[in-house]
């Protein structure tokens, strides 16, 4: 996974590709690099490590040049090196790469490049492909080398691609990872995503699969691999560039937790009649509906959180039975799926490699597809019949918070939608159920006024080594969650359970060292999950709970109780995650952990 940028135009492209770069780092960020055409010559600089590292060498440098790439990298193939880090070039410095994807041939075109007296320097499958192009060259031209090399490649890339000879051009391309082109006035961009050249331009092309695009500061040309011309539409982006930076807040991810009701506001916002749900998008006919039988979700990372508590939502109040599974594991399984299976996939970035594998694999099977996403154009909304977006706005903070929640609003008004089709739900309960629902943006208010209490708490536990999170039912993929981010970002060990499992092992771990954080807002196991707090303390256990105010005996026996409003069942996961990514983030900020950016992890994983 990493981050690509291009311009062509007549401003420094060096700082442009510098300034797009810095909002990429979220996609990878264990090397950088950049490379510009000037006076007709390839000029390259990059190093390893984050993207400051690169600043530095280029405060020092010259490089000056009107048209660029540049490149931040999450490696795949090849340690973080200086000689790995991306840009790479042909053995005459002339054609250079910027590459995010993988390809999985590289080995063969490897050995064959070398037979043909190709030097190669890196340890990376991105460099054939400059190399690739240069012996294309030799007999055609460079429009022609670069889709005979596309052709030679499998696997998945995104590509900018420079010539020294035609110092008028970018060529880029796609096949698996995201690409998109920016519309200027006599100046082009490209970028993995959208905010990486938002303050530029809000004129966007998405280039699609097995496309590339021929850019010069005024024209851009669209063809497919044959040379065909592709007509294009322009998509006008309404994001506030604004809304991509951080606010004021020392961490992104502070910053996203708290836009949570403005996100969920935005992801109503439309949607809400008085006793129905309108999804527009969804674009389900009601022979379609009347087809389902069950529902699949599938998804990966928090985003498989959100599906299991979609499970809850979809079979209380549609009365299907609903089956969610992750992305990795769903593709090599064989579950029965036909054309009566409506298949749900949840993704943030709409480009993670085994969700958009899985969504490929049920259509062949002739299942009905709709995604819930956050990412306009994205391949994942682009491969769906119909789609739900949430409106979380970019989500940055490599761990998932904001983005989280939109996708629990999202499935529980496409389950009221469901339910009201499939005749399981009266216009009675849906008009309850969509008024709760409009209570939640103030509920997640209330909740976020605990950050105080939060942070100060935290102090007792940044240094512990194990953290124990409980949940029943609906709250058991919170507590899923809730451990998920702790690990994320402070590295701490932390395991999520069902509270009533808790008996069956976890409780051989509890001493006066464990704090178990335990979900025990009001519900139907509500008393059960008190005797598992009572279990907890009776062990000198340490409890952190989460409740609904007007509990004595949790006041009295928990060390910490963070309130939360009371609301339905259905959507008490939305309130209950919040103080669990609190918890985490003012863990990890007093451990001094790189919050936004944790170790080893991307934001968008677009390889297997
Ligand atoms: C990565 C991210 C997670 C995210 C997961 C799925 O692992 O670090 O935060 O939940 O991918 O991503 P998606 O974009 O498909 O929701």
């Amino acid at each position: 996974m990493c981050g690509i940028i291009g311009y062509i135009g007549k401003e420094k492209a060096g700082d442009i590709l510098i300034e797009g770069l810095r909002r990429l780092e979220y996609r990878g960020y264990d090397s950088a690099g950049i490379a510009t055409i000037d006076n007709g010559q390839i000029k390259i600089i990059k190093s390893v490590g984050k993207l400051r590292q690169l600043e530095k060498i280029l405060r020092n440098s010259s490089l000056s040049g009107n048209i660029g790439i540049g490149h931040t990298r999450w490696a795949t193939h090849g340690k973080p090196s200086d000689e790995n880090a991306h840009p790479h070039s042909d053995c005459h410095n002339q054609i250079v790469v910027v590459h995010n994807g993988i390809i999985e041939n590289y080995i063969e075109l490897r050995e064959e490049l070398i037979k043909k007296g190709h030097k190669i320097v890196s340890e990376t499958d991105t460099e054939i492909i400059a190399h690739l192009i240069e012996e294309y060259h030799k007999n055609h031209s460079f429009e022609e080398a670069v889709s005979l090399s596309l052709k030679n490649l499998k696997g998945a890339y995104a590509l900018g691609i420079l010539h020294s000879q035609h110092p008028d051009t970018i060529i880029a391309a796609r096949l698996g990872s995201p690409l998109i082109i920016g519309l200027g006035e006599n100046e082009h961009f490209i970028a993995s995503d959208i905010p990486a050249i938002l303050s530029h331009t809000r004129q966007i092309i998405f280039l699609d699969e097995e496309e590339m695009a021929i850019i010069k500061a005024d024209e851009v040309k669209v063809t497919d691999l044959n040379g065909c011309i592709k007509s294009k539409t322009f998509h006008q982006i309404t994001w506030d560039p604004i809304m991509a930076e951080k606010d004021g807040y020392k961490h992104f991810m502070l910053k996203e937790i708290h836009e949570q009701p403005r996100a969920i506001e935005d992801t109503m916002r439309g949607n809400l009649k008085e006793d129905d749900i309108f999804l527009d998008e969804v674009k389900l006919s009601s022979e379609d509906i009347d087809k389902i039988k069950k529902v699949f979700i599938v998804a990966c990372g928090t985003s498989y959180h959100a599906a299991l508590v979609g499970k809850f939502m979809l079979e209380e109040l549609s009365l299907i039975p609903t089956e969610v599974d992750i992305g990795s594991e769903f593709r090599y399984r064989q579950p029965l799926i036909d054309d009566k299976v409506l298949f749900i996939t949840i993704s943030q970035s709409g480009e993670t490699a085994d969700s958009i594998a899985a969504l490929r694999e049920a259509k062949r099977k002739g299942a009905k597809v709709i995604s819930i996403c956050n990412v306009l154009g994205s391949t994942i909304t682009r491969e769906s019949d119909g789609v739900i977006y949430t409106h979380a706005g970019p989500e940055i903070g490599v761990a998932s918070t904001k983005a989280f929640t939109t996708q629990l609003v999202a499935l529980y008004m496409f389950s009221i939608y469901l339910g009201r089709r499939k005749r399981a739900l009266s216009p009675q309960k849906a008009k309850e159920l969509i008024l709760e629902l409009r209570k939640l943006p103030q509920c997640v208010i209330n909740v976020l006024k605990s950050a105080e209490e939060i942070k100060n708490y935290t102090k007792y536990y940044f240094k512990c080594n194990d953290f124990l999170f409980l949940g029943r039912g609906i709250n058991y993929p919170i507590a899923l969650e809730g451990a998920l981010k702790l690990k994320e970002i402070s590295y701490i060990h932390a395991e999520g359970y069902p509270a009533g499992e808790m008996k069956h092992g976890p409780i051989a771990l509890i001493d006066e060292n464990m704090p178990v954080v335990t979900i025990a807002t009001e519900s139907k196991v509500y008393d059960k999950i008190l005797s598992n707090i009572e279990e907890v303390k009776a062990r000198d256990g340490i409890v952190i709970a989460l409740a609904n105010s007007d509990n004595q005996r949790i006041m009295d026996i928990a060390n910490h109780v963070t309130h939360i409003s009371k609301i339905n069942e259905l959507l008490s996961p939305v309130l209950n995650v919040i103080p669990l990514q609190m918890l985490a983030y003012y863990i990890a900020e007093k451990r001094g952990c790189d919050v936004d950016q944790p170790r080893n992890l991307a934001k968008s994983v677009t390889v297997e």
